[in-house]
């Protein structure tokens, strides 16, 4: 399979592609709106050192792993150890345990959930995580993804002919509420949209590997980032600007909380697409020369340039003209049109900002969607087309009654009905809850168990064989060494005691899974 299988045609598109799927709304819309309500430079701190912490040993594991099977992530957990392991087992026995805790509380739905799962880890073993990874989690977030890439479509088409010229908070918002809510006698526009957004995404996968994603992400990753400068420029030119750097960076720790320590952390994961089996799929289109710890770090320091430049391109203009910066999801539909208002050539400064946002979107969403079929394309043998042509009415079909449902439940009461009894919500909407299911417990359990296999079934020993390949020898020289620049590079025998791979092991096995253990605990809402 190995002979067939496409590979990045280079170093630079693979990073370009990385970067295209850890680059998205996280950065632009989900980075500013928390960085806003946790006070700004100190969740800023915070959230670097999660980036490094937790986040570049997780995206090394999930690349290592990818190359080493140079497969879609179901067949990487097949052939990387042993199907099933003692590990494996116990985790469906505790699977099977909540289930039954489920059950006697009478909640059906999570019961059968967690006996599914139960069941398959033990039957399956790590296949189990495979499919989670490979398929469910991927198709369930791009599912309400493709419903935020429609708003932005909306905000394009809306800047470009001049809807965005609002100039008071109720204006702002009478633009907003109807894209969201979706009521009666409007909701033609968002669901256009949204199966807008599909599409293009779909058409950019159809094309394939390195004329599509690749191809796409080399032009539109710079492109981003040239329109993020220009709006920074815009910015800081600004009287009262300086308000704006201040916040993002003079730290104030009073703002800090536990609870924004942890938000950072569960947003690490979301912005850098982990947990997911993107990071899987896209490193095993690697070659064996590319050189693993390098491009790990340049993707993770390329993410969270991009989260710090739009918060450097929103900050500044939000304080210049007066407004909050914690006004939540809102912050960037709503605020932004309204202090761009107050510039000269609003409507371009509309257009740039949510063409830029779009950009972001599209590159994610097609990371997502190439997961998925690249697992469909090698375990069903199907062609590309055939995939895409089964799998994208069914996903438009989802996101379109998502997005009538994304306010509310008005346009689908008794569907309303049943979602809250199912999930045992009382608030929020279908939107809300594929938002939660991702983002509390898909990703959180699929990093959590990718940890204990690498760390405890795989092992870091094999990982570190994997990674040494294409690496200069860094990974194996002492730390200190390197960062005094007196290192020869150690390419034999056993790794320094402090060297960069000892350190990576480490942190696989005990730091990063009890992190991670610790977001998902919140999530929950263990800590509130
Ligand atoms: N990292 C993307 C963002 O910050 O918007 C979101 C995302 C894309 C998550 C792709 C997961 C993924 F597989």
């Amino acid at each position: 399979m190995s002979e067939k299988k496409e590979h990045w045609g280079s170093s630079f598109g693979f990073i370009m592609a990385m970067a295209g799927s850890a680059v998205g709304l996280g950065n632009i819309w989900r980075f500013s709106f928390i960085t806003g309500q946790n006070g700004g430079s100190a969740f800023l701190l915070v959230y670097l050192g999660c980036v490094f912490l937790v986040g570049i040993p997780i995206m090394l594991c999930e690349l290592t792993m990818g190359r080493a099977a140079q497969s879609n992530p179901v067949r990487t957990f097949h052939k990387l150890g042993p199907e099933r392991s003692n590990l494996s087992s116990t985790i469906g026995v505790l699977a099977l345990v909540c289930a039954i805790s489920f059950l006697s509380f009478g909640h059906f739905f999570y019961a059968a959930l967690f006996a599914i799962a139960g069941a398959s880890f033990i039957t399956f073993g790590w296949v189990t995580l495979g499919v989670l990874y490979g398929a469910i989690t991927p198709l369930f977030i791009l599912a309400y993804y493709g419903v935020v890439g429609g708003w932005t479509l909306i905000y394009v088409w809306k800047s470009v002919t001049g809807q965005l010229n609002v100039h008071t908070v109720a204006e702002a918002t009478a633009v907003m509420t109807p894209i969201i809510m979706t009521p009666k006698g409007y909701w033609a526009t968002p669901l256009i949209a949204t199966l807008a957004f599909m599409l293009t995404t779909a058409v950019i996968i159809w094309i394939g590997v390195q004329k599509g994603i690749e191809r796409f992400s080399k032009i539109f990753m710079p492109l981003l980032a040239l329109l993020l400068v220009v709006l920074i420029f815009r910015g800081l030119t600004l009287e009262g600007a300086s308000k704006g750097l201040r916040f993002l960076f003079v730290p104030d720790f009073s703002q800090l909380s536990g609870r924004s320590c942890l938000a950072a952390l569960g947003h690490a994961f979301y912005s850098l697409s982990l947990g997911m089996g993107i990071t899987i799929t896209y490193g095993a289109y690697l070659k064996r020369d590319n050189n693993l710890p390098r491009s790990t770090v340049i993707i993770a320091l390329l993410d969270t340039l991009v989260s710090v430049m739009a918060g450097l391109a929103i900050f500044p203009v939000v304080f210049a003209m007066g407004f909050a910066p914690d006004s939540g999801p809102s912050l960037i539909f709503k605020v932004l049109p309204l202090a761009f208002q107050k510039l000269p050539l609003s409507t371009v400064w509309n257009i740039i900002f949510f063409v830029a946002v779009l950009i972001a979107a599209l590159t994610s969403a097609v990371s997502l969607l190439e997961g998925p079929v690249c697992l469909m394309v090698e375990e069903l043998k199907w062609k590309r087309s055939r995939v895409l042509l089964v799998l994208v009415p069914i996903l438009c079909f989802v996101s379109c009654v998502i997005t009538l449902a994304s306010g509310d439940y008005s346009n689908f009461p008794k569907l309303g009905e049943f979602i809250q009894k199912t999930f045992l919500t009382t608030q929020g909407s279908l939107f809300d809850t594929f938002d939660t299911g991702a983002c509390q417990w898909l990703i959180p359990i699929a990093c959590f168990l990718t940890l204990l296999y690498a760390g405890w079934v795989w092992g870091p020993k094999e990982a570190v064989k994997e990674m040494r390949s294409g690496s200069t020898g860094a990974m194996d020289t002492h730390c200190w060494h390197l960062l005094s620049g007196v290192h020869e590079y150690n390419v034999t025998g056993d790794p320094s005691p402090l060297s960069p791979c000892v350190i990576w092991a480490f942190f696989i096995r005990f730091i990063s899974p009890i992190l991670v253990l610790l977001a998902f605990l919140d999530g929950l809402g263990v800590f509130r």
